[in-house]
């Protein structure tokens, strides 16, 4: 496959206008409105300084939420725009470009409507690369371009992970659905040495397994389906030993691997915590992707602490994907010992499962792209 197109295969730039697509879909708080964590906006900034370097003017653009192809004000880009504001002066922003139907759609009118005027087109936005989108997959049809800082980052690291990792390369996998990530586990299971599942999604893998799962969550129309990966991964797929569950009486209990009728497993138990943590400790390679149990409430945040824990002490290369994982390391402060925290959750699952993004693909085709 050839290389993705970099910043210095670009034209110069000198007096030119650039669109840079990033991902400034940040975290909002629910009531006031203000930011919650800007590291997507600061993970832009290195691509920012080179291209303001190089004396480009740099007009961003990126969507915010999941407003329905029409301006919401809840989703403004204003929040965005002060931040950017103050950790990059000079950059024009755009409207959430979500808020044109044609953003979705990959509507070629929409297409021409943002690279009017510009000279270059610059994606650093891998939490969006997964989206067959205007803004991603339009602008390399008509202007030289190339990936920036971030997004090369990003795909040298998970596809490093995916193609070539030091063994033993130890996957752990959290979250409530199996369905969301059964293309994903068939992809781990095809290089890991070891998968750990924990999270909502441990407990259709239990139930598979003959365990009762009392009222935790299930998705019953999955369980041959993990049937089938535990049979075909034998003992490299890593389940919890016991379970830390709210009883009927609403006690916090902790349980064996099978959850007593009325009870509903939240996290796993602290013997699972152990368990994985040894597992994790002895890897030279990790991928972190979802939460132990529901971390927000803090009668069952032990596990994914542990994890975050042992993940951030383990001394081999570690990466955790975006979104919750990477919320969950902040939360409990061990984001700093983290080798490399993505910013995409679903670009990130996606790229490890097919080694290729649309907007990856895109500016593959670019008519500067390296042969
Ligand atoms: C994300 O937060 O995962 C990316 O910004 C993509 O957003 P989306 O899932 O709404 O397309
Ligand atoms: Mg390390």
């Amino acid at each position: 496959m050839p290389r993705l197109p970099l910043l210095e295969d670009l034209p110069p730039l000198d007096g030119k206008r650039v669109l840079l697509r990033a991902d400034f879909n940040v975290p909002l708080d629910k009531t006031t409105g203000a930011i919650a964590d800007d590291l997507r906006i600061r993970a832009a900034l290195p691509t920012i300084q080179w291209l303001q370097g190089q004396g480009a003017t740099v007009v961003a653009c990126s969507h915010l939420g999941r407003p329905k192809g029409a301006p919401d004000p809840t989703y403004s880009m204003d929040p965005v725009r002060a931040r950017l504001g103050e950790l990059a002066p000079g950059v024009e922003l755009l409207e959430n470009l979500r808020f044109d139907p044609g953003e979705e759609g990959n509507d070629p009118v929409f297409v021409a409507r943002l690279v009017e005027g510009m000279d270059a087109y610059v994606d650093d936005a891998f939490g969006a690369a997964h989206r067959a989108h205007a803004s991603i997959v339009g602008p390399p049809q008509t202007l030289p371009s190339a990936a920036g800082r971030l997004l090369a980052r990003e795909v040298e690291v998970l596809l490093g992970l995916r193609n070539q990792p030091r063994r033993p390369f130890v996957a752990v996998l959290g979250g409530s659905k199996v369905s969301d990530k059964l293309g994903v586990i068939d992809a781990l299971l095809g290089v890991v040495d070891t998968l750990v599942i924990g999270g909502g999604m441990c407990f259709t893998f239990l139930a598979a397994q003959g365990h009762s799962i009392g009222d935790s969550l299930c998705e019953r129309d999955q369980v041959d389906t993990c049937k089938r990966l535990l049979g075909e991964a034998g003992d490299r797929i890593v389940l919890p030993e016991d379970i830390r569950v709210l009883d009927p009486r609403d006690q916090v209990r902790d349980v064996g691997a099978d959850v007593p009728e009325g009870c509903k497993g939240l996290d796993i138990g602290p013997y699972s915590g152990a368990i994985f943590s040894d597992v994790i400790g002895d890897a030279r390679t990790v991928f972190w992707n979802g939460p132990m149990g529901v971390f927000e409430d803090p009668r069952f945040e032990a596990g994914t602490r542990t994890v975050a824990h042992a993940v951030a002490e383990c001394s081999g290369f570690t990466v955790v994907g975006g979104g919750d994982s990477a919320a969950a390391a902040a939360q409990f402060g061990f984001d700093k010992e983290i080798d490399h925290v993505s910013t995409g959750g679903g670009a990130s699952l996606e790229l490890l499962e097919l080694g290729d993004l649309p907007g990856l693909e895109a500016l593959r085709k670019a008519s500067n792209a390296p042969e």
